[in-house]
């Protein structure tokens, strides 16, 4: 907390603001308003300390100006959902271009195109269930490979990294049907750092450099996906079922140029995120030995027959080990919104622009909402546990709320689900430790660091 000194400042200049605030809850301000708590600490910590002590909403100072942080259902249902068209992402644009490009969905704002962009976006077309049941046979032979390399050099690796690397050859496979060469991996991941730079920068963007050879690096990586889509054009195999292939022969008037933009970014929006879910999972189940094994047998059964959807979709046990992963550690932690104007909201008068916060960490582990809250259960989400809390519902919202919630969400269980039974089919994550693993932050996303593993072949 801010010394008295501090608080007494701040009161002097901005008493009169506070007292607009006086009916909200929150940490007393200083000089920096509340920033100081954020300082040291990362920001889902800090929003679940704030559920914790202060309840569904807390008011903060960022500097002076407020804004608020959500751990409270009804206001975050307000804010994604309902009353989704008075906010928008806030600085996101500005952080994530140069790397991702203006097509971005993620970052298209609410009130201009996000709606057309969303509209016809591949994911979520009529045809685009058929294409994702097709998915399943070549991500698991894609990630087959990748364990098999893994086995084989016995190598100790970190998890995470590794995961996300194989997470990009199973996306390659499933929107271009083939993986991701290295080169273009790299280049992927420099961009990456680009963007990271300007997310977690705390000075104006113009002061933020790029990392050597970005622009080379972006454009060799938008090339790359440009050769694919002309190459499909030129030479269109009928029988091909990757997801450029099929939006092709589906939406002709597509245009390359967006198409090659749209299969790119694919690997923006998801493969940290879903990496993060897969090491997430790993390290709970070192912990929970019996879900483990659980978790081997149902792979071994589904390794035996052919890799269908159907075959997936009875494999229960490990959709429960991803969702009870994403529940009790979410990839993506918080998000923000601001009031495109002035705003009543929670009782409020916000102005535009304000900050507001909204995490998954606390609601995941509401102790009024799930029995054992901190402890890993995947049973929790058999004999009907999907119904009481799905995916973008109050206290389950790992892929976010509402019309903006992750386009991707049924391609991205998919292909954790398919990951879960390919790996466990084939090996055996040992992690060195079953302590907590350090969390980092890197384009938006927890990142697990260093949890040291060993993949270990399994007898078949
Ligand atoms: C475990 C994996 C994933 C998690 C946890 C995740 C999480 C999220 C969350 C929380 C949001 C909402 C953010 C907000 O409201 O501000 C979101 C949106 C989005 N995600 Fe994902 N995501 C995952 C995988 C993917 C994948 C594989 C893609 C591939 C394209 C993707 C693309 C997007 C896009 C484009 C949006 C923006 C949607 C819109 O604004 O309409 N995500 N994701």
């Amino acid at each position: 907390m801010p010394n008295v000194l501090s608080r007494g400042v701040f009161n002097l200049f901005f008493g009169s603001k506070r007292q607009a605030f006086a009916s909200l809850p929150g940490p007393q301000p200083g000089i920096l308003g509340t920033a100081g708590d954020f300082l040291g600490a990362q920001p889902w910590d800090v929003c679940a300390r704030y559920g914790r002590e202060y309840g569904g909403v807390t008011l903060i100072w960022m500097g002076p100006n407020p804004g608020l942080v959500l751990n409270d259902p009804v206001l975050i249902e307000q804010l994604l959902d309902s009353r989704r068209t008075e906010f928008e992402k806030g600085s996101l644009r500005q952080e994530l271009t140069p790397t991702t490009t203006d097509q971005s969905l993620f970052i298209a704002p609410q009130s201009g195109d996000w709606a057309e962009k969303r509209r016809i976006d591949p994911f979520v077309q009529p045809w685009s269930p058929d294409w994702l049941a097709a998915q399943v046979a070549p991500m698991q032979a894609a990630i087959s490979d990748f364990v098999d390399g893994l086995i084989a050099s016995g190598k100790t690796v970190d998890l995470a990294p590794v995961l996300r690397r194989l997470t990009c050859d199973a996306f390659a496979v499933a929107a271009i049907g083939e993986k991701l060469p290295d080169s273009v991996y790299e280049d992927f991941m420099l961009l990456a750092k680009g963007a990271d730079a300007r997310i977690q920068a705390k000075l104006p963007l113009k002061f933020v450099s790029l990392p050597k050879g970005f622009e080379e690096a972006r454009e060799r990586f938008y090339r790359f996906f440009d050769e694919r889509v002309s190459a499909a054009r030129r030479n269109p195999k009928p029988e091909a079922n990757d997801l450029m292939s099929r939006t092709m022969r589906e939406v002709p008037d597509f245009g390359d140029k967006a198409l090659a933009v749209n299969i790119a970014l694919i690997f923006y929006g998801g493969a940290f995120s879903s990496s993060t879910a897969l090491a997430g999972a790993f390290h709970q189940l070192q912990k929970h030995p019996d879900a483990e094994a659980r978790l081997a047998s149902e792979a071994a059964a589904f390794a035996g027959g052919p890799p269908t959807l159907e075959r997936l979709n009875e494999a229960r046990w490990a959709e429960a080990v991803v969702l009870e992963s994403m529940r009790v550690l979410p990839p993506v932690r918080v998000f923000t919104r601001s009031p495109v104007t002035d705003v009543s909201f929670a009782g409020v008068t916000m102005p535009a622009g304000a900050t507001i916060m909204v995490s998954n960490q606390y609601l995941h582990r509401d102790p009024q909402h799930w029995p054992n809250p901190d402890t890993f259960e995947p049973a929790r989400w058999l004999d009907g546990g999907t119904a009481r809390d799905p995916i973008g519902s109050g206290h389950y919202f790992p892929f976010g709320r509402g019309p903006r919630m992750c386009v991707a969400t049924d391609f991205a269980m998919v292909f954790l689900r398919t990951a879960m039974v390919t790996i466990a089919a084939r090996a055996k994550a040992e992690i060195s430790s079953t302590e907590p693993f350090e969390e980092g932050f890197f384009f938006g996303v927890v990142l697990p660091t260093n949890v040291h593993t060993k993949f270990i072949t399994r007898p078949r």
